[in-house]
Order: C-alpha cells, then sequence, then structure tokens
C-alpha cells in the first residue's frame, strides 16, 4: 500500500509513523519535509507523483484556545484552504486515494455533555473554539460533496483530546494533560510544596491515548468507507482532579494540589457517546487511563529534563 500522510511532523503524525508497516510506502506530506498544502499546485504535482492510495490527513493549523483566537483568520484560512486542495487534487488523481479525517470533538456544539454522532450538527460550536471547530465541519462538507459529485471515499473519525508519547515539550504549545505533566514535573524538579490547578477539578473530559489514536487511524484503512463521522470512543471520562491525582501519584510529587476557584469550570462532562464505535469495533481496546499517563510522565522524563 501506498500511504501518504499529510502532517506526518506533528504530535499524531509522528505516533502513526512508528507503527505503520514495513511493507508500507510511506510519503510524510508536511511543511517541516518542505511540503505546503495551502498551495495547490505544488501538493497536485507531489501527491500526483507518489500517487498514493490511502492519505490520513492530519495537517492542521490548530493550538491552544488563545493561539485559535489570536490567530483566527488564519486558523480558518489555513485549514479550509489545504482541506479544499486535498479533495481537488485527489479527485484529479489516475486513481482517486482513499481519505482518513481525524475531526477534534471541539467541532460538537458546545454544552454537549454525551456527544452523539447524529447531533454533532445540531448547534454551533463552543465560541472559543469556532474557527478550528467550523473548519472541521467544513472539512466534512467537503468530503461529502467530493463523494456525491467524484466518488472520493473518505472515513470521518472524531476524537477527544488526545496526550502520551511525541506531544510537544513545549509548554505553550503542548496539549492540556501533557501540559500539566510538564508542570508537575517542573514543581516536583523545584521542590515546590504547591501545584495550581485552575477551577474546581470537577469537570470529567474523555482522552485518548496518542498510541491508540494512531492505532484506530489505521485500523480504519483496512474498513469500508465511514463518511458520516464515528467516535473513537470510549464512553467514559475522568475528573480532571481525578487525572492529577493520577499524575503526582505516579510522578511521586510531594506537593499540594491546589484547586483555583477563582477560575471558572467548563461544562461539567464532556464524553463522546460509544454505541456506534461498539458496534464497528467491539473490543479493540484502549491503553488503561493509568498506564497511558505513566507511560506519558516517563516520555517528558526523558525529554524535559
Ligand atoms: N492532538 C489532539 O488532541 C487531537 C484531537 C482530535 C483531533 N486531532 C486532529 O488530528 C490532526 C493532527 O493533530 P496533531 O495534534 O498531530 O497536530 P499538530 O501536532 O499541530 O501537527 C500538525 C501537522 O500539520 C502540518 N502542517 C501544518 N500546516 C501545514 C501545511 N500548510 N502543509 C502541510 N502540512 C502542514 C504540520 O507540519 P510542520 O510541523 O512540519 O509545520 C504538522 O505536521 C489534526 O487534524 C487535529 O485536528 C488532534
Amino acid at each position: 500500500m501506498r500511504l501518504l500522510v499529510t502532517g506526518g511532523s506533528g504530535f499524531i503524525g509522528r505516533n502513526l509513523l512508528k507503527q505503520v508497516d514495513s511493507s508500507c510506502e510511506v510519503f510524510d506530506f508536511s511543511r517541516s519535509k518542505g511540503h505546503d498544502l495551502r498551495n495547490f499546485k505544488e501538493s497536485y504535482d507531489t501527491i500526483r507523483e507518489f500517487a498514493p492510495d490511502c492519505i490520513i490527513n492530519l495537517a492542521s493549523n490548530g493550538g491552544s484556545l488563545h493561539y485559535v483566537s489570536s490567530f483566527a483568520a488564519n486558523v480558518i484560512h489555513d485549514n479550509v484552504r489545504m482541506y479544499v486542495n486535498l479533495y481537488e487534487v485527489a479527485r484529479l488523481l489516475d486513481k482517486i486515494p482513499f481519505i482518513v479525517n481525524p475531526i477534534s470533538n471541539c467541532a460538537y456544539p458546545g454544552n454537549t455533555s454525551i456527544q452523539k454522532e447524529d447531533e454533532w450538527l445540531n448547534g454551533p460550536p463552543h465560541e472559543s473554539v469556532h474557527p478550528f471547530a467550523n473548519a472541521k465541519r467544513t472539512l466534512y462538507a467537503i468530503s461529502r460533496c467530493y463523494a456525491k459529485q467524484y466518488g472520493v471515499k473518505t472515513t470521518n473519525l472524531i476524537f477527544p483530546n488526545a496526550f502520551g508519547v511525541e506531544d510537544s515539550t513545549d509548554p505553550n504549545h503542548t496539549h492540556a494533560m501533557g501540559g500539566m505533566i510538564i508542570r508537575m514535573l517542573k514543581a516536583k524538579r523545584n521542590g515546590d510544596h504547591e501545584f495550581e490547578v485552575w477551577g474546581t477539578g470537577n469537570p470529567v473530559r474523555e482522552w485518548i491515548y496518542s498510541e491508540d489514536f494512531a492505532k484506530y487511524l489505521l485500523s480504519s484503512l483496512a474498513m469500508p468507507p465511514l463518511l458520516e463521522p464515528v467516535n473513537i470512543a470510549q464512553g467514559r471520562g475522568y475528573a480532571i482532579k481525578e487525572s492529577v491525582e493520577i499524575i503526582k501519584e505516579l510522578m511521586g510529587y510531594e506537593g499540594n494540589i491546589v484547586f483555583n476557584t477563582k477560575y471558572k469550570d467548563g461544562d461539567p462532562v464532556k464524553v463522546l457517546d460509544a454505541t456506534k464505535f461498539t458496534s464497528i469495533w467491539g473490543d479493540y481496546g484502549f491503553t488503561d487511563h493509568r498506564e497511558a499517563i505513566q507511560k506519558t510522565i516517563r516520555y517528558y522524563e526523558l525529554c524535559c529534563l
């Protein structure tokens, strides 16, 4: 199989490339490898030459809430341009490749506690993420239109927040759980007596370990297309408090955790409904939350200390 990965140099891309079977011919189409999906001509020439059977589409311009709101126009422009270019290139190729898109669950309507696929477009996304979330909704719309007119086959999968090995080691760019682990490692190293967490610690969030994220993307290549989005879901979340306590225990940090309730909590619960997922993947398995945190701590200990 000839697999093209857009954004193979990113967090999920690095996990994915480690898991790809050696019989697979892989092309990493990302900026640091000299490719820009916003440039149609360059993308067309390069992708045509590689002639992929499948594309896992990880290229993305995203980041923290602050980044997404400060660079709202760049975020929607870059992402939508990359998605339109990718589908236009794909449909022009002699053999149209199968495309797999991860969609983040921030694309669900704001204030939805149990996120069910048949309700995912029933209201606007939360204002804080609207440039990124609407770009993802547009990607879904593009995939439907190119399926309808040109027969481009797509699988759209919705993922919760990821954490794990290969995440950025820059606390300003890492994702929420990784950022917390880096901060606590530093607090431990500095002998800080207190570790502050914003809010009450009560909100419940679902997480996916980065190696599982990659595993599910790759497994979908062997399945028929799932154009209508499917949650990659465990159907359970963890209170922030619970995850922080696990990190503290596994790291051996001896200070106190202080919940700063001057900062408001987000929604009380955000968990993906797992009904559709279970009917398709059955008991394919996720890494235990504790074990995933342990592996992530180890990763940051090696990279950051
Ligand atoms: N991480 C999560 O928690 C999470 C959760 C749900 C869904 N997802 C989705 O999974 C995908 C991958 O996420 P990620 O966390 O791996 O993102 P990431 O770490 O920010 O990586 C983004 C990748 O896109 C590449 N890229 C950016 N602009 C590009 C362009 N113009 N042309 C070509 N490549 C470009 C980057 O290349 P360079 O680094 O070389 O510039 C990088 O390889 C995204 O679509 C994201 O929405 C992620």
